[in-house]
């Protein structure tokens, strides 16, 4: 079944852009839409407002806001969770260990800097595509310019 979700570009990857699109393009993603923006923030708190509570929350923010993000609009055949399996496991340090081709094993560092963040379901798809690309009304997070 054709889903849409968003794949983001951590600030730890970005310098590895071109090694990424090329994974997920060899995957048979479509990749529809693509903003850079430096998050403030208020903005990554939003995003990432379901961790809230959590203890690396404040870890993650100061990490999201360290330099500019790649967000992109993802097309393919159960893409939520074929995404997610490009990805591999969250932490990078096990993601190598399990997942060695993943792309958080090639280009990410730890648990935290990651490298690249998935929708964990088509409801968070819908809500975090709208985040970046909103349907109506703002613009979403500026650019970096
Ligand atoms: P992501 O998939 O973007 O979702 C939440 C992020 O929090 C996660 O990737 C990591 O960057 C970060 N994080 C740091 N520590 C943890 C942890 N123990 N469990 C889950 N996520 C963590």
């Amino acid at each position: 079944k054709k889903e849409k979700t968003l794949a983001m570009i951590k600030p730890d990857a970005v310098a590895k852009l071109g090694s990424i699109i090329e994974a997920i393009l060899d995957t048979g993603f479509i990749i529809t839409k693509a903003k850079m923006v430096l998050l403030s923030r208020k903005e990554a708190m939003d995003f990432y407002s379901e961790h809230q509570s959590k203890s690396f929350f404040s870890d993650l923010i100061g990490f999201m806001t360290s330099g500019p993000i790649v967000a992109l609009e993802v097309i393919g055949d159960d893409a939520v969770a074929s995404w997610r399996k490009l990805l591999g496991p969250t932490n990078s340090c096990t993601a190598r260990s399990e997942s060695p081709g993943s792309i958080r094993a090639r280009f990410g560092s730890d648990g935290t800097k990651n490298a690249a963040h998935g929708s964990d379901s088509i409801a968070s798809a819908a809500r975090e595509l709208e985040f970046f690309f909103p349907s109506s009304g703002g613009r979403g997070p500026k650019n970096t310019a």
